[in-house]
Order: structure tokens, then sequence, then C-alpha cells
């Protein structure tokens, strides 16, 4: 046996097997504790808790690191950035050659469609409709139309054939919820285009005038997606296990993520930061009010797009989006004063102590919305596009905790602190 921990409770002694992660890192085996020793762990909001061994992305905290498959998040951003490409090495686990680019390019090409049935369902949401509820929903009812992708993922040309369905679809059903929102008619994909041109046309263009995609957007788009396609267990990704675990098809789970996604400590903290940064604008607060507002306990606010579980130095995305901002709006010609805004925020905060205690650093979220906004993308879709971003990565560990052999139904236990035995009481007899 390797390496053991030893652990004494009640006089007695339990040996437990260590694991150790090719990048060192080292975990406690649990999982047969409760068989040996009757005892559980209790760890609420799995903090120290790690649920799966996975090759998919690796995070290093301490240090800032981020690497898809072993590759530095940082080396995706030089030259032109391409999402699918990222997409196609999350899942596959490789970076594809030419022709296998090229292969996967084209079903995403040929299944940016969605059922022509499927319009209608749009038409049935109210026009103010959240766009993270018609995404959950939707993504579901897409199941529905493909029903052969319930079952048989096993097969890699049945798998590889869903992958692309659904990541390319997903533009089209965010294009079509902005569209809705804004009495719009829907503009179908335009198979000449990339993935991420393909998206800007469908969001922006009119039947009368195509919008015409800027390189310096869809370059900024692919990074932008690239940097958000995969953390490891992060909540919605966590989802993702959780509801795939019961062998629930990758639709259900995706959609399901979704939720997860939503929750303004997670994904949605993109729409609060512009929120934020807004307020801060229009003088209904001062940068300086934000940070004491943020440190005050009594005060439920917070410093959106700063703080993070895993990171607790600088998340390698934020810097990566920063640079990007300066670089789009000067290739753009513009300004925007909510850029100038969150920098002094940061600067801020990053000089007070209560931060820096707290090893408070921005996250992905903080930038990113400037970006959006730099593309014409609406605050209300912002979380929607970190969806877009994220679903290679759901679908990737989707798919490795499929294939393994070894996987299990999550079942968490827990401890009971409720009422001990008592008994029911006839209506006649209560108080
Ligand atoms: C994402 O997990 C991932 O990988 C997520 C993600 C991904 O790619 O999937 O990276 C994407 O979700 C990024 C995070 C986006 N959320 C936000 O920006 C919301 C604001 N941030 C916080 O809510 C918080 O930092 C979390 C949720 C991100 C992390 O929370 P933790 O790890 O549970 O830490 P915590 O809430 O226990 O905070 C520790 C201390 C507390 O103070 P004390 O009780 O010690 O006095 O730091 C404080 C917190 O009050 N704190 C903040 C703060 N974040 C933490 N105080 C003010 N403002 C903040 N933003």
């Amino acid at each position: 046996m390797g390496e053991t921990a030893k652990l004494i409770v009640g006089g007695k002694e339990y040996e437990l097997p260590v694991f150790v992660g090719t990048e060192g890192e080292r975990a406690i085996e649990i999982s047969k504790l409760r068989d040996v020793a009757g005892l559980i762990t209790l760890d609420p909001a799995l903090m120290s808790s790690g649920s799966c061994k996975s090759a998919i992305t690796f995070i290093d905290g301490e240090k800032g690191i981020l690497r898809y498959r072993g590759i530095p998040i940082e080396e995706f951003a030089v030259g032109e950035p391409n999402f699918i490409e990222a997409a196609y090495l999350l899942i596959f686990g490789e970076l594809p050659n030419d022709s296998k680019y090229d292969d996967f390019s084209g079903r995403l090409t040929n299944n940016a469609l969605l059922h022509e049935a499927m319009r209608h369902h749009f038409e049935g949401f109210p026009i103010d409709a959240p766009p993270m509820a018609i995404l959950s929903a939707t993504l579901n009812t897409l199941s529905c139309f493909h029903i052969e992708f319930l079952k048989g993922l096993d097969d890699p040309e049945v798998f590889v054939e869903a992958a692309a369905r659904l990541i390319s679809k997903v533009r089209t059903i965010a294009a079509f919820t902005y569209r809705r929102s804004r009495g719009l008619p829907f503009m179908y994909p335009d198979p000449k285009l990339r993935y991420c041109a393909n998206f800007l046309h469908m969001m922006f263009s009119a039947p009368y005038k195509q919008y015409e995609v800027k390189q310096v957007l869809e370059d900024a788009l692919n990074l932008l997606l690239i940097l958000h396609a995969d953390h490891e267990q992060n909540c919605s990704t966590s989802t993702v296990r959780l509801v795939g675990s019961s062998r629930a098809n990758v639709f259900a789970s995706c959609a399901a993520a979704v939720g997860a996604l939503w929750g303004p400590l997670h994904g949605g903290a993109n729409v609060e930061v512009l929120e934020m940064l807004d307020r801060i604008r229009a003088g209904g607060l001062t940068p300086a009010q934000c940070v004491e507002k943020a440190k005050d306990k009594k005060d439920p606010f917070k410093l959106y797009g700063f703080g993070h579980r895993v990171y607790k130095n600088f998340d390698p995305r934020a810097k990566i989006l920063k640079e990007a901002c300066d670089k789009v709006l000067l290739a753009l010609g513009r300004r925007d004063p909510l850029l100038d805004i969150a920098r002094g925020l940061e600067e801020l905060a990053l000089k007070d102590s209560y931060f820096i205690e707290r090893k408070l650093y921005p996250n992905v979220d903080f930038y990113s919305g400037i970006l959006l906004r730099a593309m014409g993308i609406p605050t209300s879709m912002f979380t929607v596009m970190f969806a877009i971003g994220r679903l290679p990565g759901w679908i990737a560990q989707w798919k490795e905790q499929h294939d393994d052999p070894s996987s299990k139904i999550w079942r968490p236990r827990q401890i009971y602190v409720g009422r001990t035995l008592t008994h029911y009481v006839p209506m006649h007899e209560r108080e």
C-alpha cells in the first residue's frame, strides 16, 4: 500500500489510503470509512472534499494556474483564439488535427438550425422572461427533438454528433432568446460563417442588412468563450456530474447546470458586476462606498466579481480579460467609463486589508461584462454567454464520468439533527 493516513477515533486507529494526483495533489480516500469505522466526514459546501478524479482541467489556486488537458490557459489567448478547437480538446482530450477539426466544425455548421417546431417555444415565453430560464428550459426541450441521443452515447459516433448538436444549437437558442426579447425577427444561422461570427450574425443582423462581424470582436468572443470553457469541479459542473451520475442524459444534465450557473455567487455574478458598475456610474454609489458595503457584515452587498473558492492569488482568466478589454476598446476606438470604474474599484479593494487578508482578487466575472458590452451584448444575456462558453466543459465532464466504469450514483450521507423518536397526534388532541 502507498502512503496512508491514520485516523484515531474512540481509541481505535484506522488506516486510510492517500491518493496522489499527477500534479502532486494528495487526498485521503474515505469511501470505505463508514464500512470500516461507522463514521462519515461532514463537509458542507465540500470545502475540503474531492468528488472525483479528473484528467480534464487542472487549477492551482495558490499559483494562479489553469490548464486545459495540461495546456496553460494563457497559450489559448495568443494568435487567433479558437473556441471550437479548445472545446474539442476538452471533450476529446487532444487538440484536433486538420481533418478532425474540419469534421467537427462541419458537424457544428450542419447542426446550427433548431427544429422549426421549436420556434414557437420562444413565442410562449413572456417578452421579459429571464434568458437563463429560457436556456435551461430549451436545452431540455432540445432533447425532445433529438431523442436518439437520450441513450447510446457509449458509441463515439453518436456522442460526437450529440456534442456537436448541443454546442452548435446553444448559440441559436441564445440568439433567438435575445431577438425575442427585443421583438426582432429570428435570424437564421449562415453556414458560411464560423462559430462566433455566426452567433454575432444571428444576434445582430437584420433581414435587410447582414451584420458585419469585425475580426477584433470575433477574436474577443472566441477568447471569452475559451476562458469560460471549463473550470474543474465548480458548482455548475458538479451539478452536471451529480445529475449525470444517475445515468441521466447529457441534455438534462446540462440543463440542470444552467440553473446552478444562474446563481449570483456563480455565473450570475457577471450580471451583478455590471449592475454594480452601472450604479457607481449613475452616482448611486461610490467605489469607496462599494468597498465599505462589501466589508460590512450587516450588509448583504458583496463586491461581485471578487473572490474565489480556489484562486487565493489571482484568477488568470481575469488578467487575460482585463488586457483584452483594453485591446478591443482601442481597436474599436472606443472608451467605456465602466472599465475605468472597474479598474478604480480593483485598485481600491486590492489595497484594503479586508480583501488582502481574505485573499480576494478579481475573478473571471469582474471584467467579462466589459468585453460583452463592447460586442453589443446586453447585460441580461451575460450569464447565457457564460453558459455557451461552459457547455463544452460540462459535456466533457459528463462524458468522463459516463465512461468511468467505477462511477456510481451520487448519494451523500448526512448527520441528522432533528427531533428524536416521537408519535403521531390526532387532530383533536393537538394544542
Ligand atoms: C465563478 O468555482 C468556480 O470555479 C467558479 C467559477 C467558474 O469558472 O466556474 O470560477 C466562476 O463562479 C466565479 C465567482 C463569481 N462569484 C462572485 O463574484 C460573487 C462574489 N464572490 C463571493 O460570493 C465569494 O468570493 C465566492 C462565492 C466566489 C467564494 O465564496 P467562498 O469560497 O465560500 O468564500 P466565503 O464566502 O466563505 O468568503 C470568505 C470570506 C468571508 O468573510 P469572513 O466570513 O471570513 O469575514 O471572504 C468574504 C466573505 O464574506 N468575501 C467577500 C467576497 N468574497 C468573499 N466579501 C465581500 N465581497 C466579496 N466578493
